[in-house]
């Protein structure tokens, strides 16, 4: 059967776009504006690891969604290295959180928790292979992460893995993550066979973003060929900026560091104490006054020429949209 629903009606949303979760980056006040931009807004569950943080934060945005145009939604990281994952699903479904994405791992336990009481689950995929496994466990649809996104980048462009989506799995919504910034961007996914497109790189030069300045600034200023892939911060292809420090720490592990991460008895801890280790490094980066510039960003900086508000930025996408439907109709 083919997915014909509206994406918007499904999400609770006005327009069809998703703030994407970004470790360190999204918070509050970024889920706010997005409620009110009537889009929907995502937060890694990560971004709240101090007891009874998260907890706050769900009960703080579920009566701030009262009368809103838009939607909030959580991101978990299903991977088995991740020690927060159990603890953050039971205070999700505490909360009843109504939208969840799920990265880098099995989606399982969350799918059966979600649609106990009606909540939706979309899986971030990078190919059919994974697609496969999360529609077997019935999820709701995917995020088709593509070449060029930030963070975890897929190796697939989106020309051909939202089609391929779409072929295999007519009946799932999709929505395409990587390189869209602009309101054409979002026609062009949408023309591809996507019902939404997911963005992460264009919110972090926004003034709501939690990180500082520098950050901001730098993805103003970086174009596509400064935007680079490590395997140094989490394991998994990662892309950044490439600063002096990027530089410094490098793109790929060595020998022993790959020997560490394939060897099955020391696999999980060598990735999880990899992962504690970039973490921090990054974390390091966002504070104000840093000196360390470890920044994740996608291609799509190319793009970004302002730090405006979180609403700008959608008003400029809804109108750009708008605009390249319009010189379509006269091509
Ligand atoms: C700074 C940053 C942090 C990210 N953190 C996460 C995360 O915690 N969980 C996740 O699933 N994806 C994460 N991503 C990926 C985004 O959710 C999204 O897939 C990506 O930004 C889309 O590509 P774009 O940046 O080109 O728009 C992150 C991306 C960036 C840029």
């Amino acid at each position: 059967m083919k997915y014909e629903g509206d994406i918007n009606q499904l999400l609770k949303i006005d327009f069809p776009i998703v703030m994407a979760p970004m470790f360190l980056v999204s918070n509050v006040e970024m889920m706010k504006a997005g409620m009110r931009a009537g889009i929907m807004a995502t937060f890694p569950t990560l971004n709240y690891r101090k007891d009874l943080e998260l907890e706050s934060v769900l009960e703080e945005l579920n009566s701030y969604r009262e009368g809103k145009p838009g939607n909030y939604g959580v991101n978990l990281i299903v991977q088995k290295t991740n020690p927060y994952y159990v603890r953050h699903l039971e205070i999700c479904v505490k909360k009843k959180v109504l939208f969840y994405i799920t990265s880098l791992g099995n989606p399982k336990k969350v799918i059966e928790a979600a649609h106990a009481y009606g909540a939706k689950v979309f899986c971030d995929v990078t190919n059919l292979e994974h697609a496969q496994k999360c529609y077997d466990l019935n999820c709701d649809g995917f995020v088709a992460v593509g070449q060029g996104a930030g963070g975890h980048a897929g190796p697939n462009p989106l020309q051909v893995l939202i089609p391929a989506l779409k072929e295999h799995f007519p009946d799932k919504p999709v929505m395409a993550a990587g390189g869209i910034a602009t309101g054409a961007g979002l026609l062009s996914v949408r023309v591809l066979g996507a019902d939404a497109a997911y963005m992460g790189t264009r919110f972090i030069a926004s003034k709501e973003a939690g990180v500082n300045k520098e950050y901001k600034d730098a993805i103003v200023s970086s174009g596509m060929d400064d935007i680079v892939m490590t395997t140094k911060l989490s394991g998994t292809p990662c892309s950044i900026i490439n600063t002096p420090e990027a530089k410094d720490m490098g793109l790929k592990q060595n020998w022993f560091e790959r020997f560490l991460s394939n060897n099955p008895q020391t696999k999980k801890w060598f990735k999880m104490l990899v992962q504690v280790r970039g973490m921090k490094k990054l974390e390091e980066s966002v504070l104000p006054n840093n000196y360390k510039r470890l920044w994740t960003a996608g291609k799509s900086a190319e793009l970004i020429h302002e730090i405006v508000s979180c609403e700008e930025i959608v008003q400029r996408i809804k109108e750009e949209y708008r605009v390249s439907l319009e010189s379509l109709k006269n091509a």
